[in-house]
Order: structure tokens, then sequence, then C-alpha cells
């Protein structure tokens, strides 16, 4: 029974743990952006500092040091939330983490959609041998049968590599090459499927407090009790996230209002070439950095780029040294562009 309220606590708080949000959620919105893909794999080694067209520090800042990027809670309810500004949909992503340790305390590897699915990695501060799983479709969260609690030695002092692998079939989740638990589209809890996480979802990482005042009790309870500030500052450490996306191609799309992954359409690179240049042509630009701007000279640029998408350019690695200059400039011209486009804009 005790372990039963204690999983059912973890459903409950998980909702609330991975900081859930949308902006625009494609199954109740018309018109939301596309999501940039990541469409590729690459590991980002976290104590070299991250580029912020790729990754958004949403809440709080990161302190590089030697091993990794820290995230730390130092002073009452503040809190860290880095969010990738890329998509995956569908594939693998391997972390390694040192949890915060302190009751209240919640460190997170969260992956999370726009209509709200979610596969989530836990650290509860109270108890350093152990780190939860959970998973939420469709931003239901109400039943409490989803968590489950896996054994970890040391996980506040160690890394160790918590993996997900996540496809239409099922997901799994690892812990130092030992798969601890899987979970098939229809099985126990997806609703026959239809909870199970399935739309393309950004990489959250965070470290916060669940055991605040103004949190319901489940929730602080679930937590190991409030948040004691005289034992601050707490910090989780993140060494390098591995992540790579099933699919390639530039950004996924929502089809239709079901959520399900059959609706999601892929655009590839190829899409370029519907553009005629001597054309008047409107183009979409989205608000985030996840948007797609279209400035003449970077249709050009991405052309000449064999069609590729942007953030592999943009990406820190040592095989698009040449192209780096390219994409820094582009990245300036698409900082700079940003605050004056207001959704549409010509190229001719
Ligand atoms: C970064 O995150 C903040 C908070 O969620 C959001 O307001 C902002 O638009 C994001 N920036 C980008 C470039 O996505
Ligand atoms: C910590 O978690 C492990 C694994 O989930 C569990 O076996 C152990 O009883 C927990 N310890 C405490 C103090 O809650
Ligand atoms: C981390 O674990 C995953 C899953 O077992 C594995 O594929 C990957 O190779 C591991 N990473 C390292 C660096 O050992
Ligand atoms: C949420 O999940 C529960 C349990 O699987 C189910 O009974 C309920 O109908 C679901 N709600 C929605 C809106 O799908």
């Amino acid at each position: 029974m005790k372990a039963f309220n204690l999983i059912a606590l973890a459903a409950l708080a998980g909702s609330a743990a991975a900081q859930t949000h949308s902006d625009c959620d494609p199954t109740k919105r018309d018109g939301c952006p596309a999501d940039s893909a990541l469409g590729t794999e690459h590991t980002w080694y976290f104590n070299e500092t991250l580029d912020s067209t790729i990754w958004n520090m949403s809440t709080g800042s990161i302190n590089y040091v030697d091993d990794g990027a820290e995230f730390t809670i130092e002073a009452v309810n503040a809190s860290t939330l880095l969010q990738s500004n890329f998509y995956i949909f569908f594939g693998v992503v391997e972390s390694w983490v040192k949890m915060a340790k302190g009751a209240g305390i919640v460190s997170s590897v969260v992956l999370e959609s726009d209509d709200l699915d979610e596969i989530d990695w836990e650290w509860v501060g109270y108890n350093t041998s152990s780190v939860q799983t959970n998973f939420f479709g469709k931003g239901n969260d109400s039943t409490f049968d989803r968590g489950a609690f896996h054994n970890v030695a040391n996980a506040d002092s160690e890394f160790h590599n918590y993996t997900t692998y996540w496809d239409q079939y099922k997901l799994e989740w690892y812990i130092d090459n030992e798969l601890v638990r899987t979970l098939k589209y229809d099985d126990k809890g997806t609703l026959g499927g239809k909870n199970y996480p399935q739309t393309p979802c950004r990489v959250k990482v965070s470290n916060w407090p669940a055991g605040t005042k103004e949190a319901a009790q489940g929730t602080v309870d679930w937590a190991g009790g409030l948040v004691n500030y005289d034992d601050a500052p707490f910090t989780m450490t993140v060494g390098k996230v591995r992540i790579q996306d099933f699919h390639t191609g530039k950004e996924y799309t929502y089809g239709d209002k079901t959520g399900d992954w059959q609706s999601i359409k892929k655009s590839l690179a190829e899409k370029w070439d519907d553009l005629g240049t001597g054309a008047h042509v409107g183009v979409y630009v989205g608000a985030s950095a996840a948007g797609v701007l279209l400035i003449a000279g970077f249709m050009l640029w991405c052309l000449r780029q064999r069609r590729k998408g942007r953030l592999e350019y943009a990406l820190d690695d040592a095989r698009y040294a040449n192209e780096r200059t390219d994409a820094q400039n582009f990245q300036n011209d698409w900082k700079q562009t940003e605050w004056r486009n207001s959704g549409y804009r010509q190229v001719s």
C-alpha cells in the first residue's frame, strides 16, 4: 500500500516535476509554429558554453565546471531550467548526471512535446540511491500508476549513464547499460496507446524545488518534505548529453489534432526547392529560435550548404569547423532580425 501511495504521488508530482508547459498545443490550437528538428545525432559536453541558439536557459543560470554544468539552487524557490530549441521525433537521449541531494529538491531530465507527452528521469533529493522513471501522454496526469523507482548507487556523487530509447513501439530506460524498464505502446497506463508519448519532444534539464510551501501536500510528500535552505546550495551536475533524432530533416508539424504519431509531418530540406528566388514569397517566420528565418541571403547560404538543416551547422562539431563562420554569421543575422520580425516577411 505504501509503495502504491508513493507511486501515486510520484505520478501526481511528475507533471509538475517537468515544469509542464506548452506555448502552443497543436492539438488545441491552429497555427502553432513548426518544431525545429534536430535531425541528426550529437553529443553536447556540458563543460563548454552551450550555444544559446540550440539550448535556451529559460530559468536561472548554469555554472560551467571541469566535469560539466552545474544547475544550482541557492535561494528560496529559485530553480533552473534548460530547454533544447530543437525537437526529436523518436530517438535516444543519453544523459550523464549527478543528482542534487536534499529533501524537497528534484533533478530531472525530461522529454516533453507541445501537446504534453512526457518521458521522465527524476531524482528526488532525499534519496541518493534512487531514480524515478515516468511517462505522460497528451497531458493526462489523472492516473497514478505510471511512475517507477530504480536503484542507483551514489547518484549524487557519481555520474551514471541514464539513457532513454524511444520509438513508436516501445520506450526503454537504461541505467549504466542495464535495461531497467520497458513500456510498450499499448501497455498498462497508456490507455491502449493513446497516452503513449508519441509526438516530437524537446529535451528539458532542470533542478527545482518541489518541497515548497505553495506546493500541494502530495507533491511535498513525494519530494521528501520541504526544502531546508540552511543546506543550500543544492547542485545537480550534467556531464554530457548525447541526443539522437530518429528522423532527419528540418522540422515537424502536427497534421491534425489527434496527437498521434501517424499525424506528424516531417518536412525535408527539399522544401527549399519550392521557393522561387524571383517570386514574392510570404514565408512564415516563427517567434522562437526554432522558427526558420528566410532572408534571401540565408536561402542562398542554405542552398549552398546542400540544403542541410541549420541546426546541424550550428552544432559545435569539428566536422563542421569550416562552416562555422557561415553558421555564426547566420546566427547573428537571426538574432538581429528576430525582434523586428512580426511573423511574415517578404522575400524578393
Ligand atoms: C527561452 O525560454 C523562455 C522561457 O520559457 C521563452 O520566453 C523564450 O521565448 C525562449 N527563447 C527562445 C529563443 O526560444
Ligand atoms: C531509496 O530508494 C531505493 C530504491 O528506490 C529504496 O530501495 C530505498 O528504500 C530508498 N531509501 C529511502 C531512505 O527512502
Ligand atoms: C549509455 O547507455 C546506453 C544504453 O545502454 C548505451 O547505448 C551507450 O553506449 C552508453 N554510453 C556509454 C558512453 O557507455
Ligand atoms: C486519462 O487517463 C485515464 C486513465 O488511463 C483515463 O481514464 C482518462 O479517460 C484519460 N483522460 C483523457 C482525457 O483521455
